[in-house]
């Protein structure tokens, strides 16, 4: 029997480890190259060829296209702003509700409101992280506009079937995508299967262009209200009078031609910054995948995951100890873990004391939805007791300190005993 690091014994992972690095000498150059061609971005906010962008903008869309197999990809910012204009591309009016998950980050929740829409929020399964169809379903309601679902940790959320849901009732479904890109459920890419999907760029991303995002859609309508929210779209209505679109106000959600320059040469790398990823999953997914008490994640037949995130869970009852020791047993070890995710998005002040715009409770008056006893017994569960995220997907481990992460846990599972007397003087 070994001695656990956190009672004195030695760690198990040894040396340092650095963040893995995912742009180089081809980024540089494309950053290069638009710094001597003088145009670092190519947009005019008002009816011109520059409408669209400049000539990094068009390459990194086309390419997307062609990458995802979709009829348009509209670059942005951000995913942020890639949901908020989601939001005003349907036509979100106030008091609308959209159903949302409560376990991601919280820009999925906030883009509703930007357009006084009511975020109303359905529980996760346990089984992939994301949104559950049949609580979805249990809170449509005739005033709903929208469902926002989130390929959570990278894994695809029940999208066809959430579509199905989303055209029976005459509403859109927006797939989050900033987690997963080229995530596939039977065969298509996340991000494609709703009516809009919205990636991320930002520089924890799979791919990054340090901040940014791209909206995909196959409808024309959808995609020409996206450009036009893009950039000051009220412009080009008064320009042109050809658009029968009126009610969009535009913003500034462009990206540079910088970051989009970044974006060609990092899409052309996805699978080389993909594989890693998913070989490292499944190594640890076999190396600890058959110990009692732990699930490793869970990919659904006809899917692909790849894990953003690779986070196990584990049952407090089955271990004999509280997640809280065992965390403390791992990171003793040297496995950088953290507790949970995100407390569930409904807890925020914002929903809770029910001020998003004003203080008298705008858009939250327009709805009868509550958010002091929103039920989602499932992410409470994970979030408070189970769900444990290791952070491993964005660093550059050696083999030797790969093997040592799954020895790491063996041993701590092997030596539960040596915990049940430390868990009991936490209580
Ligand atoms: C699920 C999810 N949605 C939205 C966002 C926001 O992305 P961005 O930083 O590109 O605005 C993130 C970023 O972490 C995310 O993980």
């Amino acid at each position: 029997m070994s001695k656990l690091a956190i009672l004195g014994g030695s760690p198990t992972v040894t040396g340092s480890v650095s963040p893995f690095i995912t742009v180089g000498a081809e980024e540089r150059q494309a950053v290069c190259d638009v710094i001597d061609s003088g145009l670092l971005s190519g947009f005019y906010g008002s009816w011109s060829e520059e409408f669209w962008g400049g000539p990094k903008i068009k390459a990194l869309e086309t390419a997307w296209i062609e990458r995802f197999g979709c009829k348009h990809a509209v670059s942005v910012n951000s995913n942020t702003s890639g949901l908020i204009a989601c939001m005003g591309a349907i036509g979100l009016t106030p008091g609308d509700e959209v159903i949302v998950p409560p376990y991601t980050m919280s820009a999925t929740a906030m883009a509703p409101l930007f357009y006084g829409g009511v975020p109303v929020f359905a529980d996760i399964r346990d089984d992939d992280f994301c949104i559950d169809p049949s609580q979805v379903e249990r809170l449509i309601s005739n005033k709903t506009r929208a469902i926002i679902a989130v390929n959570l940790f990278g894994h695809p959320a029940r999208m066809h079937e959430l579509r199905k849901l989303a055209d029976q009732h005459g509403i859109h479904l927006i797939e989050d995508n900033a987690q997963a890109p080229t995530a596939t459920e039977d065969g298509r890419y996340t991000g494609t299967i709703g009516h809009i999907g919205v990636f991320s760029l930002n520089c924890h991303k799979h791919i990054q262009t340090g901040e940014g995002g791209i909206c995909t859609t196959d409808d024309d309508d959808l995609a020409l209200r996206l450009q036009m929210i893009r950039n000051h779209g009220e412009n080009v209505v008064r320009d042109t009078n050809t658009a029968d679109i009126t009610n969009l106000i535009g913003q500034n959600y462009r990206m540079t031609e910088l970051s989009a320059a970044v974006g060609v040469e990092q899409l052309k790398k996805t699978d080389q910054l993909i594989t890693p990823r998913i070989e490292l999953a499944e190594y640890l997914s076999a190396g600890i995948g058959g110990l009692s008490g732990l699930t490793v994640p869970q990919v659904r037949d006809g899917c692909r995951h790849v894990y953003y995130v690779w986070a196990l869970r584990m049952d407090p009852d089955v271990l004999g100890i509280s997640r809280a020791t065992f965390v403390k047993a791992l990171a003793a070890e040297g496995v950088r873990v953290s507790p949970g995710y995100l407390s569930p998005l409904y807890k925020l002040p914002v929903f809770q004391n029910r001020h998003a715009i004003g203080n008298a409770g705008f858009p939250f008056t327009l709805s009868d939805r509550t958010y002091e006893n929103v039920s989602c017994p499932v992410v409470e569960r994970l979030q408070n007791h189970e769900l444990i995220m290791f952070e491993i997907c964005a660093y550059d481990y050696s083999d030797e300190q790969k093997a040592q992460i799954v020895a790491a846990v063996h041993k701590v599972h092997d030596n539960l005993a040596q915990l049940q007397d430390l868990d009991l003087a936490e209580q």
